[in-house]
């Protein structure tokens, strides 16, 4: 499958944001406005709370549901947790591994790649986070710390699991209330380093199939900077998802730009 034959994807994470009210407001907003589009997919992921809401506003729309998070054990003594099977029915995504909950709340690796396990077999497509540190990025390592998370989150998963996962880079120091910026050829570099490792551990077919987009302050002015290249197939959007106007005008520039990669015209 050719690169640009995919559909490309636009998510909103609006992270331990929103009263379930204000959730409500921003779900209708989107709803009313939302076009149907060809060439691109959209996710919104709520916090836990306003999922069942915000489901029930989005249903007849082309809008999924995505959750920011789930638990590896299907049930059981583990308290604050949720879920798959508590889940099913009312998101078809889940956030795995993002940045924030590695930082604040201890995740692991080897948790990552354990909730990703079962975020595939429950059948939900898992939206998976890499990124690196300032530190690290100074240091040197970024591309060596994001390929060695992603070796690490996605080598016990088989050809047919895999294949469904999206791969977000995601440079922690890029990433809101950060002024720091991310040039779009800089993200590419780590793109095309997780494309190439997914490539040689489940072939380059594969690699083709899935989906690797960025985020880290994407907004409706920069957008179409990154979008100029053709190995970011999406965004991870947060701040900026919570605004509708500028949520719908990236998605709006997400579409354009893959409506002419469809068509082979050059975007810039
Ligand atoms: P911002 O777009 O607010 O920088 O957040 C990025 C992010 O962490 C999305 O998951």
């Amino acid at each position: 499958m050719s690169i640009n034959a995919k559909k490309k994807i636009v998510i909103g994470n609006w992270k331990m944001n929103l009263t379930v009210p204000e959730s409500i407001i921003l779900s209708e907003r989107i709803e009313k406005e939302m076009a149907s589009y060809k060439y691109t997919d959209v996710v919104v992921c709520p916090s836990f709370l306003s999922i069942y809401p915000v489901s029930s506003i989005l249903k007849d729309s082309p809008i999924k549901i995505g959750a920011q998070n789930l638990f590896y054990e299907e049930k059981g003594n583990f308290t604050g947790e949720t879920s798959p099977s508590q889940l099913r029915g009312f998101a078809d995504y889940v956030i795995i591994g993002h940045s924030e909950r590695r930082i604040f709340l201890g995740e692991r690796d080897k948790d990552i790649a354990k909730k990703v396990k079962t975020a595939v077999t429950f059948g939900f497509t898992p939206i998976v986070c890499f990124g690196e540190t300032l530190q690290e990025r100074g240091d040197g390592l970024g591309k060596v710390v994001v390929t060695s998370q992603l070796e690490a989150v996605l080598g016990l998963l088989t050809a047919n699991e895999v294949a469904n996962v999206i791969v977000v880079y995601e440079p922690v120091w890029a990433i809101s209330p950060s002024d720091r910026v991310c040039a779009p050829k800089d993200a590419v570099y780590i793109i095309e380093a997780l494309r190439n490792l997914t490539g040689a551990l489940y072939g380059k077919d594969m690699a083709e199939k899935m989906r690797f987009i960025y985020g880290g302050s994407v907004d409706d002015k920069n957008a179409k900077e990154f979008l100029k290249e053709r190995l970011i197939e999406g965004f991870l959007v947060g701040g900026a998802s919570m605004d509708h106007n500028g949520f719908l005008s990236i998605i709006r520039d997400v579409e354009k730009s893959a409506s002419r990669s469809s068509k082979n015209i050059p975007g810039k």
